[in-house]
């Protein structure tokens, strides 16, 4: 029994019996027990935090905004932010590691050498990280590119064939094509008075393009 149970009966002003003594002890013996766990749990997260961060201390970081925010929000969203974005890139153009908040490291990987390792790697070795690719599933759903595992390995196996580099071949003729008149638009705007353009609606029209004369074979000439 704990001597405080006693003490603890007092406060409260109970009568103190046998039974009440035990249940007290029993009561504040899981109380500790759950607090222990609490904290090995939170042991435990420091530790792989601590592992994580000397793991990834080889990689250069631009200086952070302070320790809360991380990176975040350092680059206004506009073309100031773009060019100051720039300017940091052109010093780091391997890898670059950013801080999303106080705790979530995000490892920007820039040059092809870098790529290349990660996109041939197996599901196995470079996992789906279930935070990124868990904002999109509820948009997207549970297709290839958020699927994983088995069912991913099935679907992919399946496709495979269809965008095999000889059938997909013909059809950089037709991309190419939908491409220069995209491009024969936006020289025809450079000539007149236009700086700048919202380029979404002109590669929409350009995708929008090349599908119908991919998939169905049919010029309607929407880009013009
Ligand atoms: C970007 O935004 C900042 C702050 O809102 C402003 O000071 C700056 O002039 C803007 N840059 C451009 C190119 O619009």
């Amino acid at each position: 029994m704990l001597p405080i149970t006693e003490h603890l009966l007092h406060l409260l002003g109970v009568e103190k019996t046998t039974f009440r003594l035990y249940a007290v002890s029993v009561l504040l013996l899981s109380l500790l027990f759950f607090l222990f766990r609490l904290l090995m749990q939170f042991l435990r997260l420091c530790w792989r935090f601590y592992i994580t961060c000397r793991r990834l201390r080889c990689f250069p970081q631009p200086p952070r905004r302070n320790w809360l925010l991380g990176h975040l929000g350092l680059y206004l969203p506009n073309e100031t932010g773009l060019q100051d974005e720039k300017k940091v890139l052109d010093n780091m153009h391997h890898v670059i590691l950013v801080w999303i908040g106080p705790v979530l490291p995000l490892l920007v990987l820039v040059h092809p050498d870098y790529i290349k390792p990660l996109v041939g790697a197996s599901a196995a070795i470079a996992p789906k990280d279930d935070l990124f690719y868990g904002f999109l599933k509820p948009w997207l759903g549970d297709g290839l590119l958020l699927s994983k595992g088995d069912k991913w390995s099935r679907h992919r196996r399946l496709l495979t064939p269809a965008f095999h580099f000889d059938i997909l071949k013909p059809y950089m003729k037709i991309f190419n094509q939908c491409t220069d008149i995209m491009h024969g638009k936006w020289r025809r705007l450079a000539q007149g008075s236009v700086v700048s353009l919202d380029m979404f609606e002109h590669v929409s029209l350009m995708t929008l393009d090349s599908l119908q004369k991919c998939v169905f074979s049919y010029n309607s000439n929407c880009q013009e």
